[in-house]
């Protein structure tokens, strides 16, 4: 069975397609124009990405190039169930029965994107999901026997992504033909939100080792989630540290962070948590909870946790990731209300202890990303971690790095 799948947890759904002045984008099932200037675009926007599209226009492709997108992976959409790709090409194409078992195959391939590439069945078929279209317009009316749904004299007036960014007309080189590049997209409702990131925690487990400081070729794991969060647009960032601040500030420098010290680390993470929630201030329409050991949470992660917050019916004050099995990872996100009482208590509770006593007023995000559930708790965590990572993503700590209270203060 599979379990019930959250609409924020799925990759964005991003349209490429071309079109005519007349809404034509098809004609025999070709493309009745010729423009490099858009197979171009066409590439850059989709490399290395993942691809749905439906069986009609993959034949196509493969009836003009003689093999499918190189760097690419292909789902290719058919009702038929016996259909399936040359052998030759089944190592990136992938046969699926319908749109929602696409977005599962592409959410287990940890796909951030699912380009729609056509056609026109398989357009008007997802257009109510899509979160942006990159268009290229073509100056020309052929006759043709495929459109774009919902194209008309305005372009793509009256859709579900109002948001238009029109390029300037250029001219094709090759071909003579005026062309401009469009990007539509729904409007931006902005919240205001603000993330405490835990680092004080006495790390027992790791030799006392701030694990904050593990890092891979892309840095510490301190730097990468701050720059996570501040790259989903969170307005503030507030790194909660213990006794390794002289360690741990200089990995966030020159990134818009504010620190706080819990003088008293043994006093345990709920007390970091309440420090954390107290420094970023009540003018604030959320609020996360981020630990510093998670080195698989990524962007994208952020972006799907804070899609749910937004989404949470009236009476949830805390949102939080679980797996199909029930357990719960981080971060979490807050709202104001229920920050204002973590804040207040004399007594500090941890988050999930308030979830305990409050289900109701909880709400898990059902999700299988790793970047919520794995963590570095020990020695052994670490070699477990990296004998699963190829070497880029491999974490050690830095070089010479010796922990010591008194000098970190
Ligand atoms: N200008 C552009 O950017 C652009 C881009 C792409 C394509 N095109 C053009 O568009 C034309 C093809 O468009 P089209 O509408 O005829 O075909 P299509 O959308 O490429 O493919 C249609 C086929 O996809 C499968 N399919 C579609 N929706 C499905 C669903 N909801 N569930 C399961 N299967 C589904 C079915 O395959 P089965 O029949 O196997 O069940 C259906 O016959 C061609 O002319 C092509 O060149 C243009």
């Amino acid at each position: 069975m599979q379990p019930n799948r959250h609409p924020c947890d799925q990759p964005r759904l991003v349209f490429v397609a071309a079109v005519a002045t007349n809404g034509c984008i098809g004609r025999h099932n070709d493309l009745p124009w010729h423009l490099p200037e858009d197979l171009q675009h066409f590439k850059s926007v989709t490399r290395e990405g993942t691809l749905l599209l439906g069986r009609k226009t993959y034949e196509s492709i493969v009836k003009r190039l003689g093999r499918p997108l190189p760097g690419r992976h292909h789902l290719v959409l058919s009702r038929n169930t016996s259909w399936q790709p040359q052998p030759e090409h089944a190592h990136q194409v992938q046969p699926v029965l319908s749109i929602e078992e696409a977005i599962r195959v592409a959410n287990n391939r940890l796909a951030d994107t699912l380009f729609v590439i056509g056609g026109a069945e398989l357009y008007t078929a997802t257009q109510a999901m899509a979160d942006t279209a990159e268009l290229t317009e073509v100056e020309l009316e052929p006759e043709g026997d495929a459109f774009l749904p919902g194209w008309g004299p305005k372009g793509w007036e009256n859709t579900r992504l109002p948001n238009c960014k029109a390029g300037d007309w250029q001219v094709s080189k090759a071909s003579g033909l005026r062309y401009r590049f469009l990007r539509y997209s729904k409007p931006k409702v902005n919240i205001k939100l603000g993330a405490a990131v835990l680092v004080a925690g006495l790390a027992s487990r790791f030799h006392g080792q701030p694990k904050a400081l593990l890092e891979n070729q892309q840095g510490s794991i301190l730097s990468q989630t701050v720059k996570a969060l501040l790259s989903v647009g969170i307005d503030q960032v507030c790194l909660v540290h213990g006794g390794h601040a002289g360690a741990l500030v200089p990995l966030v420098d020159g990134l818009k962070v504010q620190h706080v010290e819990n003088p008293e680390p043994s006093a345990g993470q709920a007390r970091s948590q309440q420090l954390g929630l107290t420094q970023l201030g009540q003018d604030l329409d959320g609020y996360l909870v981020c630990l510093g050991d998670q080195p698989l949470l990524d962007k994208e992660d952020l972006r799907r946790l804070i899609c749910a917050f937004r989404k949470r019916e009236a009476g949830v004050d805390m949102v939080y990731p679980e797996t199909p099995k029930g357990e719960p990872g981080n971060p979490v996100i807050v709202t104001p209300a229920l920050r204002d009482w973590f804040v207040s208590q004399k007594q500090a509770m941890l988050g999930k202890d308030w979830r305990q006593a409050n289900p109701g007023k909880a709400l898990a995000f059902p999700t299988t990303r790793p970047g919520f559930f794995v963590d570095i708790d020990s020695e052994d965590d670490l070699k477990a971690f990296n004998a699963g990572q190829k070497e880029r993503k491999r974490l050690t700590m830095p070089l010479g790095y010796v922990f010591q209270r008194s000098a970190a203060r």
